[in-house]
């Protein structure tokens, strides 16, 4: 016997990615760049790496789940800073978790959150980060898909009251993943104000919030703290060091909000096993605490999304989204064929949108376009984006 909800979990888009290629090859002498996974190529800072071996030998303690005080501080501070919290700040006794990577806290927060006895929604944007929905099946719930529009983002004043309702979590995602867009501070008090209406919590996930171009991104703690819920009632946020800092292998972020479901969480993950280990608490706790390298890290972002206007002109949608380090771009083709033919031709692979997105009522939002992950560095990204003009061109 096995849990039937493990049935209900879709085949992840790479999956989907590898069967699709199953038997074409790259051209032969043309080494093959992939821009499919959000995995960034830049070099991780020195000092993170040296705090990580410096602090080996702790690897001979037990970490407890909630975390160091000088880590939870040093986050409860870059919270502070980021998000102009200084009046209503956070406090990393009861309002912060390290976890081990966003992935895994946002797969076991809904199982955390929800009461099976009800049923109800999981309420996320469509396409989405499919975390959302494997997270929403475990839990018992049913997924509750908002279609993106052109803006990037689901029209979230278009959703009905009745779907509030039933809804139990609502996942949003700002800046975005498949499209960097961000949600405007207006709308996310309003979802703020949802949230506490129907009583449902209500989580952004915020792991590429420090990749933008010029204008930090607002995050959903800040707009509580504007709009006076300075306990940030029903609200929780999701923060990494994987985009931020290069990072993605340190497996290390948080989960900062309403202490109503942070309290129950660290019981729940006390049980769930999942404490970070003491070295990736120290490294973690520098990374935290220095903007310099993040700084840096932007410029490359930036540098790259000029070069993909410079380089695919008007032949290819290159709108800089703001933020974020994926060109969401429409294809003339099907999305999959596209893809399939770029790599068969360039060696260059890029995700196919409806991969990334769920059919509602005939329609994939997804569908007809791509997703390029600008994570290569930027000599390494300029040949791919020429050999995918050259593709275009043809
Ligand atoms: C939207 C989104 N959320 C969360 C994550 C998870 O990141 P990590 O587990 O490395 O913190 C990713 C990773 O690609 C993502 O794209």
């Amino acid at each position: 016997m096995l849990n039937p909800d493990l049935k209900r979990l879709k085949p992840y888009p790479f999956e989907q990615l590898a069967t699709l290629f199953a038997g074409v090859e790259a051209p032969e002498g043309l080494k093959p760049i992939p821009l499919s996974i959000g995995e960034p190529q830049h070099a991780p800072p020195q000092f993170v790496l040296e705090a990580l071996s410096d602090n080996m030998g702790l690897i001979a303690k037990y970490p407890t789940t909630k975390g160091t005080d000088t880590l939870r501080h040093a986050i409860a501070n870059w919270l502070n800073q980021r998000f102009a919290l200084q009046n209503v700040p956070i406090d990393p006794e009861t309002h912060v978790i390290p976890v081990n990577g966003t992935r895994e806290a946002i797969f076991a927060a809904v199982q955390a959150a929800a009461d099976r006895t009800q049923g109800g929604l999981v309420v996320m944007p469509n396409p989405f980060y499919q975390i959302y929905e494997g997270a929403a099946f475990m839990a018992g719930l049913t997924p509750h898909y908002l279609p993106i529009t052109e803006s990037g983002q689901p029209d979230y004043y278009a959703v009905p009251d009745s779907v509030w309702k039933d809804c139990q979590f609502c996942f949003i995602c700002t800046p975005g993943n498949p499209t960097g867009t961000v949600i405007d501070e207006a709308t996310l008090a309003f979802l703020v104000d949802k949230a506490n209406t129907y009583d449902f919590w209500l989580a952004s996930d915020e792991c590429y919030s420090e990749i933008y171009r010029d204008t930090p991104p607002p995050g959903l703690l800040e707009v509580c703290a504007k709009s006076g819920n300075t306990e940030f009632k029903k609200c929780m946020v999701f923060h990494s060091l994987s985009k931020r800092s290069n990072l993605p292998g340190l497996r290390s972020g948080f989960i900062a909000g309403d202490q109503d479901f942070i309290a129950p969480f660290l019981k729940y993950r006390t049980y769930h096993g999942c404490s970070m280990s003491m070295a990736v608490q120290k490294a973690s706790e520098l990374a935290w605490a220095d903007e310099k390298h993040v700084i840096e890290n932007r410029a490359l972002y930036a540098q790259k999304f000029v070069q993909a206007a410079e380089i695919l002109g008007d032949r290819m949608d290159t709108h800089d989204p703001g933020a974020g380090f994926y060109l969401w771009a429409k294809t003339d083709v099907p999305c999959d064929t596209f893809s399939r033919e770029l790599f068969k031709s360039t060696g260059v692979t890029v995700l196919p949108g409806q991969y990334l997105g769920r059919e509602v009522n005939g329609v994939n939002p997804g569908a007809g376009f791509v997703r390029m992950a600008l994570v290569a560095e930027p000599d390494t990204c300029r040949e791919a984006l020429e050999r995918i003009n050259a593709f275009i061109t043809r």
